[in-house]
């Protein structure tokens, strides 16, 4: 499956993980338009590869990212927005059916933490530091910091990083369950998690990242009938017979062998 033109990102396809490190290292990492949309370009392409199960982003240099880019903002108006529709792009991630595992180093800010907590598992260095700097440009995150932060740790915790523009040591990130893990070695905790994932049922990992989003939105009714209808999915699919016979036979399963065929 072939990638799309790239000058910000550089992807790569490890056994059943699809790889994009984020490649502007001058900037930080500092997303652009252009930026973006290669991000969201190669986890779709991913996305709908086959041969691949599990999506991994990083940044790369001294850190994730520092957020969209300020030059490029600083000419945005109303109108150049609402014509542009820059956040269509972002919406796309939400769409991504994959896993994405996030693994953070450096900087996580603006648009970049926007960018880590589109993701479903983040992984970060000690050192990491995370924050909404918008409020000290005079502006506010646009691509889902206030909802995503506010729906992880609550209102009134939200507000004080929201409205002082603090940065979050990794630490904290950790205890507020806003990521998943301090680690010393991002990389090698991020491609462990990737590769045992890899080996995970693919329909069943696609099908429970989809009903736990749906418990961001709707209520607990509505999500535990939503959840049923996956539930029900799974029993269409060839690794739910060797999950189970696996268990039986009691012998490790062998996932997504009609997919390796
Ligand atoms: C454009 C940026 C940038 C950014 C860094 N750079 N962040 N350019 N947009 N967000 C550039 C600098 O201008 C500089 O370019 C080079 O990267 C290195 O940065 P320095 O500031 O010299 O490095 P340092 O002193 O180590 O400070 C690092 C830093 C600081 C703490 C990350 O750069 C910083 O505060 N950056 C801005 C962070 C921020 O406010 N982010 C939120 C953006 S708003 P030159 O050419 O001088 O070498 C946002 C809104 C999201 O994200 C809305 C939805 C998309």
């Amino acid at each position: 499956m072939s990638m799309p033109t790239q000058q910000y990102v550089k992807t790569e396809t490890v056994g059943r993980i699809g790889r994009i490190r984020l490649d502007r290292t001058a900037r930080y990492n500092a997303l652009n338009r252009t930026m973006v949309r290669e991000i969201v370009e190669a986890m779709e392409t991913f996305d709908r590869d086959d041969r691949v199960t599990v999506i991994v982003l990083t940044g790369n240099g001294k850190s994730f990212s520092a957020g969209a880019d300020i030059e490029e903002m600083l000419e945005a108006t109303p109108i150049s927005m609402e014509l542009l529709d820059p956040f269509a792009d972002w919406d796309r991630i939400s769409r991504i059916k994959k896993p994405i595992i996030a693994g953070v180093h450096g900087f996580v800010l603006g648009g970049g933490f926007e960018l880590a907590l589109a993701c479903d598992l983040i992984y970060a260095d000690p050192a990491t530091q995370f924050g909404f700097p918008e409020v000290g440009l005079g502006v506010m995150p646009g691509a889902g910091g206030t909802q995503r932060l506010t729906k992880c740790i609550g209102r009134t915790r939200a507000l004080e990083w929201l409205f002082t523009g603090d940065r979050m040591q990794a630490d904290e990130a950790e205890r507020l369950g806003i990521i998943n893990r301090v680690t010393t070695d991002v990389e090698a905790t991020v491609l462990a998690m990737a590769e045992r994932l890899s080996n995970q049922p693919s329909m069943a990992l696609r099908l429970i990242k989809d009903a736990a989003n749906k418990a961001v939105d709707l209520s607990l009714q509505d999500g535990m009938e939503h959840e049923r209808r996956n539930f029900y999915l799974l029993f269409a699919t060839a690794d739910q017979t060797e999950g189970m016979q696996a268990f039986l036979e009691k012998r490790p399963p062998i996932f997504n062998q009609q997919e390796q065929e």
